[in-house]
């Protein structure tokens, strides 16, 4: 159609959609641009706007490398990360679930290691932990021979991959459950760290005054055949940033009972899982930091 005025625009662009063959496709780029229309509509978007707006997506991009993912940072910053998973796990939403936000720092890979082995390759400070895991189904069966992917970042606030001075997959570990559904392995008790701030998620951040902290936690990637995978994270109970996480992953079925045993810590965590498709995520990092 030949576009008059304004009104005619949002018409125009849902006018092409009819060739769209894809039904999935077709109703989600309907939706975009319908929503996108309207928001610009509504904040009356003006021209120097949109410019610093497509700088923004732009630098997105650039700021991603094989060991860092900006677009994965953002959409947590946005809360949209938290908000995918919890509508697609928990009986669809209605359920509190285990299953977590994947977050931009895990790498697929991690070595397989027995039962009870630690994740250190590198010396790292911090008090030990010792962590038993279950996992279940909602009848509360033991599943064994799942595979459990572990990573965290070290007490410095950085994941290896952030890291030169930690050796390769540094506080990264594989493990499979034995026929009570347990796992296990030992490390060091999980610091809170401030997320980067050197890309247009810190760019946000610093718009709304927010923090760029995330509270303390472990992560988990739960692979099984025949069982949905999930992505979980474990938070640590008395964190200062648990109510204002800049990626707004905590919730109340995560927050974990981290028991100070001496000087070390200790944690058990049950992680229910459903029926479903067993598919791992594509990793949103793929190497170490070399600079
Ligand atoms: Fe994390």
């Amino acid at each position: 159609m030949i576009i008059e005025t304004q009104q005619d625009v949002t018409a125009a662009v849902l006018g092409e959609m009819f060739r769209t063959p894809d039904p999935r496709t077709k109703e989600i780029l309907s939706c975009f641009v319908k929503h996108l229309h309207a928001f610009v509509r509504e904040t009356k978007l003006t021209e120097k706007e949109f410019q610093d707006a497509i700088g923004y997506v732009n630098a997105i991009g650039q700021r991603t490398t094989p060991s860092h993912n900006e677009a994965m940072l953002l959409s947590g910053a946005l809360g949209v990360s938290n908000l995918v998973c919890l509508m697609n796990n928990g009986a669809k939403g209605t359920r509190p679930t285990q299953a977590n936000n994947l977050g931009p720092f895990y790498r697929a890979g991690a070595p397989h290691l027995e039962n009870g082995a630690s994740l250190l390759r590198s010396p790292t400070p911090g008090p030990e932990l010792f962590f038993r895991g279950f996992v279940k189904t909602a009848e509360n069966e033991p599943v064994a021979g799942a595979e459990i992917d572990v990573w965290h970042s070290s007490t410095v606030g950085l994941y290896e991959n952030q890291d030169k001075t930690q050796a390769e997959m540094n506080l990264r570990g594989c493990f499979t459950t034995l026929a009570d559904g347990s796992f296990s392995f030992t490390s060091v008790k999980p610091a809170g760290y401030p997320v980067p701030t050197d890309g247009p998620a810190g760019a946000l951040l610093r718009a709304q005054k927010r923090h760029n902290m995330r509270p303390a936690h472990l992560h988990f990637l739960i692979y099984k055949p025949g069982y949905k995978t999930i992505a979980s994270q474990v938070y640590v109970q008395d964190d200062p940033y648990l109510e204002t996480d800049s990626q707004f992953g905590v919730t109340k079925a995560l927050i974990g009972d981290y028991r100070k045993d001496g000087d070390a810590c200790a944690l058990e965590f049950t992680f229910v899982i459903q029926p479903g498709e067993a598919r791992r995520p594509r990793p949103p990092i793929s190497a170490k930091a070399t600079a």
